[in-house]
């Protein structure tokens, strides 16, 4: 029998496709990348659960199936993305199957981040490096379509993009390299994250690598369905980037929480 090819494109992000945008964020959690547009996520918004419901003009729900305040942030976060599209504040990119928007990935050039607004942290630090122009930051991919080249395909097309602007130095910070672990998940709700027993595990356990030029990395807890937003450092290898150094900022050395960033580039 044969199986059904799917057709990914892509689109970039604009006042033509944010209408997928916000379609994509309301199948997806995250911020909608909020967080790298202003330098910090927007902030929450107030009242309690009841008043929350009442303002999205429902009953409050006890069934622990709608979270009226997500769904009042993600309001809150597509009209502050669509304000910034509006503006050409923002980038990015939507990967689609067979037209549905199903990942994405943000890019943005780092003297224009985090965009001025009452909302950001104008200190946000964007980029490692001095000479870096712009940056990868973030990729969400919806569930349904993971571990297909979604994201792969969003950061070629990202590269494509920079380099259509002029190009220059881009930066990313991903993690070295991901490790499913469900013993020490279990470990961390049994004895808690900060236990001798999660310390000893991870001493003992934890897998790492020698990288040529940087030394030995640590992996980053991820599941078999999800990693972390920022990508792996394979992906960025595969589309051109060269590993520079381990990241200090987000990597984590402590004996309850191991795992390594590396700063990566390519010029375009
Ligand atoms: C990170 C993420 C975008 C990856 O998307 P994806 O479309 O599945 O990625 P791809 O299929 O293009 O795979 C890219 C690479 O990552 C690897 N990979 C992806 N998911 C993985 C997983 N769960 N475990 C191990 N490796 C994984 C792939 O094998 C591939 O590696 P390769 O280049 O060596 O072949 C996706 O897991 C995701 O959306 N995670 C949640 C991110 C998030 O929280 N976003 C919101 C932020 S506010």
């Amino acid at each position: 029998m044969n199986e059904r090819v799917v057709r990914f494109t892509t689109r970039e992000l604009s006042m033509r496709t944010i209408d997928d945008f916000e379609q994509f964020f309301s199948q997806v959690h995250g911020c909608a990348c909020t967080l790298y547009f202003f330098g910090r996520h927007l902030s929450s918004v107030s009242g309690t659960a009841q008043q929350r419901a009442v303002r999205l003009g429902s009953a409050p729900d006890r069934s622990r199936k709608h979270f009226p305040h997500q769904e009042l942030m993600r309001k809150r976060e597509a009209a502050a993305v669509r304000d910034l599209v509006s503006k050409g504040q923002a980038h990015g990119i939507l990967v689609y199957a067979d037209g549905d928007p199903v990942g994405w990935c943000h890019f943005g050039r780092v003297d224009e981040l985090p965009v001025p607004s009452e909302e950001s942290d104008p200190d946000t630090i964007y980029a490692r490096l001095d000479t870096t122009e712009w940056v990868i930051n973030c990729f969400t991919t919806r569930m349904d379509h993971r571990r297909q080249g979604v994201a792969t395909r969003a950061l070629n097309a990202a590269v494509a993009a920079i380099k259509k602007r002029g190009g220059g130095w881009i930066e990313a910070v991903p993690m070295a390299f991901p490790h499913d672990d469900p013993t020490l998940r279990k470990l961390r709700r049994t004895f808690r994250w900060r236990s001798p027993q999660v310390a000893e595990y991870l001493r003992d356990n934890w897998p790492t690598k020698e990288l040529p030029a940087i030394g030995e990395v640590s992996a980053c807890l991820n599941s078999t369905r999800t990693m972390g937003h920022m990508g792996n450092m394979s992906m960025f290898e595969k589309a051109g980037f060269t590993a520079i150094q381990r990241d200090d900022y987000r990597s984590a050395t402590d004996p309850y929480h191991r795992g390594d960033f590396i700063v990566m580039r390519r010029h375009v």
